[in-house]
């Protein structure tokens, strides 16, 4: 645990000589903040004992250390907050029913408890995708990307005219909604949306109810056409988003999507199709250069090509693995080694400890020989 320092003390240290500025690695940062922004949901502000400027591309997330219970786990959160207020960063974290972090966090993260974090990492920003319109679209704590993004144009006063449209399940599940307003009463090229799943009994709710459909998005966003989507919230959700972008003929290389949990349908079956192409390559290639992936707990089997992933394998072999950020970084993609070895390169989301007992980050693991593997 760490004690907030004095007025005096937070002067000396805050001379740009002494701040240094956060690069992609592994850092160790103290609570200073919590806020219950709604019944079940808290953001949890993070500083750094020198201080650091905490730049990041906003929509990028970090992954967080902890000890649970003895053992070591990681999990990624979007930073909320915008790099225009660099000194230090925050999260934004839901209650998951069942949940080991999320409710770990809500219940035991306070001022002063030290961690240590991974990242910044994530495509999914606004720096990489840079236009004059945008549509920012989230469901439920998926807003955290896309408030962080709204947050640093409205602070740079950039000339972006963007239109935020947020789905809550109801009035009270409204996350930054004070702060959305507040903006949207500031500036001309910001208009702030809200739909409501439903609304509860006792509950007062005089704007937009049920989903996201194309005749709300008409009337909220009419020339949503011209501009640079970035969406993100639960998978049906961005399933219904992109249904409704495809049939309006939408240029889907113009929408950026983030999701925080399980693979979603379309993209398990893109990563068919992929699996099945790689599969007819690897019928064109000597069965000496291929190597044989065991499952051992589902008791499947795959070839797989030199180069290709464990990850791969497992989707050739129609098992899904959880997979968060694809680089190594997260953590969420580890399974343990039974047999054989492969190359990993990944950056940071693994501990030494979990290597020597046999884990590897499936994603960025490239066998060298045949394995098994305990999935
Ligand atoms: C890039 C990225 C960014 C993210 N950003 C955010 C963010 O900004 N805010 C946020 O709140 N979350 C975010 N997430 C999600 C977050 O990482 C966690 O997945 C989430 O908090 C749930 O973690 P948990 O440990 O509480 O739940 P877990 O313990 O991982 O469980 C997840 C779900 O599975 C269920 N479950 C667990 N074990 C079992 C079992 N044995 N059988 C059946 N069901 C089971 C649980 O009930 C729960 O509903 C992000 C994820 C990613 C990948
Ligand atoms: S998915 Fe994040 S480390 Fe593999």
């Amino acid at each position: 645990m760490i004690d907030a320092p004095s007025v005096a003390e937070q002067s000396e240290a805050f001379s740009p000589v002494n701040t240094q500025t956060w690069a992609n690695g592994r850092h160790s940062v103290h609570c200073v903040k919590v806020i219950q922004e709604t019944w079940d949901v808290k953001t949890f502000c993070f500083m750094a004992e020198q201080p650091v400027m905490f730049f990041f591309k906003p929509g990028q997330f970090v992954t967080l250390e902890l000890e649970i219970d003895g053992k070591q786990i990681m999990r990624s959160y979007t930073i909320s907050s915008s790099p225009s207020v660099p000194y230090s960063f925050s999260i934004t974290v839901k209650r998951d029913l069942g949940g080991l972090v999320s409710n770990w966090l809500h219940d035991n993260l306070e001022e002063g408890f030290q961690l240590a974090v991974h990242g910044p990492v994530g495509n999914f920003n606004c720096i990489d995708f840079p236009a004059k319109k945008v549509l920012l679209l989230s469901g439920g704590v998926g807003i955290t990307p896309v408030m962080s993004m709204a947050r640093w144009f409205f602070d740079t006063n950039a000339d972006v005219d963007m239109t935020f449209v947020h789905s809550a399940r109801t009035p009270r599940d409204i996350v930054f909604h004070r702060e959305l307003e507040h903006m949207d009463s500031r500036i001309t090229n910001f208009s702030y949306s809200l739909i409501c799943e439903k609304v509860e009994l006792g509950q007062h709710w005089a704007g937009y109810r049920g989903y996201l459909d194309p005749s709300k998005l008409a009337m909220i966003a009419p020339d949503f056409m011209d501009r640079e989507i970035f969406c993100c919230g639960p998978v049906p959700y961005m399933q219904a988003v992109k249904r409704l972008l495809d049939e309006a003929r939408f240029d889907m290389s113009r929408y950026h999507e983030e999701f925080f949990g399980e693979m979603p349908v379309d993209v398990r079956e893109e990563a068919i199709e992929q699996a099945d192409i790689a599969q007819e390559q690897a019928d064109a290639i000597e069965d000496a250069d291929l190597h044989t992936i065991s499952f051992s707990r589902s008791g499947k089997e795959v070839e797989i090509m030199p180069g290709e992933t464990l990850y791969t394998a497992a989707t050739k072999a129609d098992l899904y693995i959880p997979k968060a950020c694809g680089m190594g970084i997260c953590g969420t993609c580890k399974v343990q080694v039974q047999k054989g070895s492969a190359t990993m390169e990944h950056n940071g989301g693994i501990t030494e400890q979990d290597i020597e007992d046999g884990f590897v980050l499936s994603c960025c693991s490239v066998p060298k020989e045949n394995m098994v593997v305990d999935f």
